[in-house]
């Protein structure tokens, strides 16, 4: 089913753009001239925002849950509306996406390794046959295999428990002792169906080695197999048994051949997973005093938390018109055009509950943005959904940036009851 329709510039079909990264893809397009489509489910298209309903030149209703549905559907839509190009805005969709490019002929990453780029699992064979350095890691069916697996003391302690298919830190956490094993395994086993499309997930469980150190991620662009490394971002997150991202910061702050050397293997990780017209957004963490970037997930997917507004705020880039030029096989525009700084801020509560008050100020180069109204329920701070709101401080350093964002923090109220 078609809903909407306007001629205008190339045509790129977006498989589901209602997640953060779907505005600026948005306004890629615009910049671009193209024809953006959304590939999505009729009553997810209902509640779109008036923003994103209106830029798009059409949609293609289909159930993105049902594979061979979703492909006969979308490739009927690419013919009739001469799509060009095919990205993927959700993780969960990238192999999708992948197998439809192959499918109607054009530009797209490799269908036979794009499952790796959405399950853990696969991934951590990628890494391994690619040579990446990666955490160690076994899977786990459930939890007295974890426990089997934990005697034998060849991951070591703490470990990291992890869901085989989700994002958000959802399911994610770090456990110090066998005696939270058994919960921690259940958390990351209890998402059978992704939200909102519906999509069966596997409910297989990682059990990582932990990688201590700092945090950076790094996206990648590659056109026709060659890639194209962004500039690298610090990331921050919460200690402790849940990881949650807490803020991110470009530029990252790294000295330069460390910088490069996380470009680097951000590209190997890209390429490990299939990525071969699109975009890849890579975690790594770096144990303190090593030249090690080690891999802690690549998506072949923009990266979401705005961290588009922050890569483009420090050094000019833009990401999504990177990879809307990437995906229709063109040569993306990756080099800097300035040098600023830019810092996203996140504001978690202290616990979850009702979110009676939330205020976030904004100060001259500043802005924020809330995720939840007042009466909301806050979900306890366990994964990102429990964030409340961000700022974003752009100035001409880091250090600017990082005491502006600071500021407005200090400032900032969130009461939960
Ligand atoms: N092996 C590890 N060692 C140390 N920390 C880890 C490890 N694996 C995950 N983490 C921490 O947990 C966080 C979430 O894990 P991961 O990125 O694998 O899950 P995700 O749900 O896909 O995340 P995202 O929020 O990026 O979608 C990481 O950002 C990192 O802080
Ligand atoms: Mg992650």
């Amino acid at each position: 089913m078609t809903i909407g329709g306007g001629p205008r510039g190339p045509a790129v079909l977006v498989i589901e753009p209602m997640g953060n990264a779907g505005r600026f893809l948005v306004e890629a397009a615009e910049r671009l001239g193209l024809r953006l489509y959304a590939a999505t489910h009729k009553d997810i298209h209902d509640g779109y925002p008036v923003w994103l309903r209106s830029a798009l030149a059409g949609v293609c209703a289909t159930d993105l849950a049902d594979t061979p549905r979703a492909l006969r559907d979308m490739e009927g839509f690419c013919r009739r509306h001469a799509v060009s190009g095919i990205a993927a805005c959700f993780e969960l969709f990238t192999p999708l996406a992948a197998l439809l490019a192959q499918r109607v002929g054009l530009p797209g990453n490799d269908p036979v390794l794009a499952g790796a780029a959405r399950n853990k699992i696969l991934m951590g064979e990628a890494f391994a046959a690619a040579g990446i350095p990666a955490p160690r890691w076994t899977v786990v069916h459930d939890a007295a295999e974890a426990h089997r697996v934990t005697r034998s003391g060849e991951l070591g302690w703490p470990l990291v428990v992890k869901p085989a298919e989700q994002g958000g830190s959802w399911g994610v956490s770090v456990v110090d002792t066998p005696d939270r094993l058994t919960h921690a395994v259940g958390a990351a086993q209890q998402y059978t169906h992704a939200h909102p499309h519906g999509l069966e997930l596997d409910t297989r469980a990682l059990v990582q080695e932990y990688v201590p150190g700092e945090e950076y991620s790094c996206d990648t662009v590659v056109a026709d197999g060659v890639a194209y490394p962004l500039p690298v971002v610090r990331k921050d997150t919460t200690g402790g048994r849940y990881r949650i991202e807490t803020g991110h910061t470009c530029p990252s702050g790294l000295a330069p051949p460390l910088a490069r050397a996380v470009q680097h293997v951000a590209a190997r990780a890209a390429l490990a997973v299939g990525v071969r017209n699109g975009i890849a957004h890579t975690e790594v963490k770096i144990p303190r005093g090593a030249g090690t970037p080690y891999v802690i997930e690549t998506g072949a997917r923009l990266p979401g938390d705005n961290l588009c507004e922050i890569v483009e705020a420090a050094t000019g880039v833009s990401e999504a018109v990177a990879c809307l030029q990437a995906v229709l096989g063109r040569v993306p525009d990756t080099v800097a055009s300035r040098a600023a700084a830019a810092t996203i801020r996140f504001l978690l509560p202290r616990r979850g509950g009702v979110l009676r008050e939330v205020s976030i100020p904004e100060l001259p180069g500043t802005h924020s943005e809330l995720h939840l109204r007042p009466g909301d329920t806050v979900p306890e701070p366990a994964d990102s959904s429990c964030r409340v709101g961000h700022v974003v401080a752009r100035a001409e350093t880091v250090d600017q940036a990082g005491r502006l964002a600071g500021r407005v923090a200090a400032r900032s109220r969130v009461e939960v009851s």
